[in-house]
């Protein structure tokens, strides 16, 4: 006898897994805030540090806070010999997501309060896993393309480090504001997948570092975080805003995913695209390159009037980065380091008012029947 069908909520569309105060959503009038503060408002007055300070502590820093905090990140930099030694063994080829996820897992093993899932201790792992992962992220790259890593420089800002680290260079003004600005953007999004992922290992009782790992693998999936650099290899792939209509005809002849498009929560507009396509479009500017952004609106424009479906954050980050001069597979590591600081906050959120995240299951498979001894099969 099977059971009547309980109601299923499919992607747990529409559920409400539990309280937050650490950002919101409002689709209604497609706005995003962090703990209460517009998030086009923080990318317009705030660097990164100032928005991570503040999704870790609920307030905005003074000035003092924030010298702190920027002294206690830099100086923690540097990853060890051991993890260099480890990212240099990393297969060829292998993807730089895979590459930080593996870091970060390691990062755990070595971490000194490994075991110590107290909130201080989460604290000071989260200002060790933010200043670490462009690190580890930064050589796994070069690595790969067979250069030495570079020591990180404790007096540049979180943007100015992640150039130097990648590039051996810092880029002018309005490259570094572009890039902080997508740090903001990228940092929080409520219980989005990878952030429910690191919920849910942190009620586990799990520490940190494994909510990470997690959390990075779920960001991976081009449904989530793979979607800026699936979305920059469409732009190559259409070949210029001249052959963006009939490339998005062909894309709907055969009912495919058109990448950085829709949203499972925003379906009127995502909140941090027209900021970061403000800055996309300087990017363009400063580049002396507007193919990837006129491909761009000839696409969004289309997908509105044929299907009214909107781009999402990943749609203009995607030429941004690449305009910045990352190589594609850079994208979604980049997005890690911003959202190290939501998942933190998360992590620190969910263990302050924990309950085990368990949730059922309705079971179609066989009823049940006796297992047939192996000579009977
Ligand atoms: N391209 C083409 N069609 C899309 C689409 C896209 N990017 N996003 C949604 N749709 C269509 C769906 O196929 C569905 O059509 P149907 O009703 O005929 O089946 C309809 O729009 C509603 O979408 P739905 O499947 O309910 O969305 P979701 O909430 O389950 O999924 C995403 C949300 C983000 C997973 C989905 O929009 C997607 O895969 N986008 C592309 C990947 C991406 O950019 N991810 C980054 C998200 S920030």
């Amino acid at each position: 006898m099977s059971e009547p069908t309980p109601d299923i909520k499919k992607g747990l569309v529409g559920v409400y897994a539990d309280v937050s105060t650490v950002s919101k959503v409002m689709p209604e009038t497609n706005s995003l805030t962090y703990r209460g503060y517009a998030v086009q408002e923080l990318c317009e007055e705030c660097s990164f540090e100032e928005v991570a300070y503040l999704l870790w502590n609920g307030e905005l820093p003074t000035k003092a806070q924030l010298t702190a905090f920027n002294a206690e990140v830099a100086a923690q930099r540097a990853i060890s010999p051991a993890l260099h030694r480890v990212i240099k063994e990393f297969p060829h080829g292998g993807h730089p997501m895979d590459a930080i996820r593996t870091a970060v897992s390691f990062m755990g093993m070595e971490d000194p309060e490994s075991a110590d899932v107290s909130e201080p201790a989460t604290r000071r792992k989260a200002a060790r896993l933010l200043a670490k992962i462009p690190t580890a992220i930064a050589a796994a790259h070069r690595a790969s393309k067979g250069l030495e890593p570079i020591e990180p420089n404790p007096a540049h800002s979180f943007g100015e480090n992640f150039f130097n680290l990648v590039f051996g260079k810092v880029p002018a003004p309005e490259v570094l504001k572009a890039f902080d600005v997508s740090l903001i953007l990228y940092a929080e999004h409520t219980f989005n997948a990878s952030t429910y992922t690191a919920r849910l290992v942190t009620s586990t009782g799990a520490d940190i570092h494994g909510a990470i790992t997690a959390g990075i693998a779920a960001l991976k999936g081009p449904l989530h975080g793979g979607a800026n650099e699936a979305v920059m290899h469409m732009l190559k792939e259409v070949g210029g805003p001249d052959h963006a209509e009939e490339w998005l005809s062909t894309r709907f002849d055969h009912k495919a995913l058109v990448m950085g498009f829709g949203h499972r929560v925003y379906k009127t507009g995502d909140s941090r695209v027209p900021t970061m396509t403000k800055y996309a479009e300087k990017m363009a500017e400063v580049v002396g390159d507007n193919t990837w952004m006129n491909t761009s609106r000839v696409l969004a424009a289309k997908m509105l009037k044929e299907k009214n479906i909107h781009p999402n954050l990943d749609f203009p980050a995607g030429p941004a980065y690449y305009l910045m001069g990352f190589d594609i597979p850079l994208f979604t590591p980049i997005f890690v380091a911003a959202r190290v600081t939501g998942w933190s906050a998360h992590v620190i959120e969910q263990a302050a008012d924990n309950r085990l995240i368990r949730p059922l299951s309705h079971y179609t498979g066989p009823e049940q029947r006796p297992v047939v001894p192996m000579n009977q099969r």
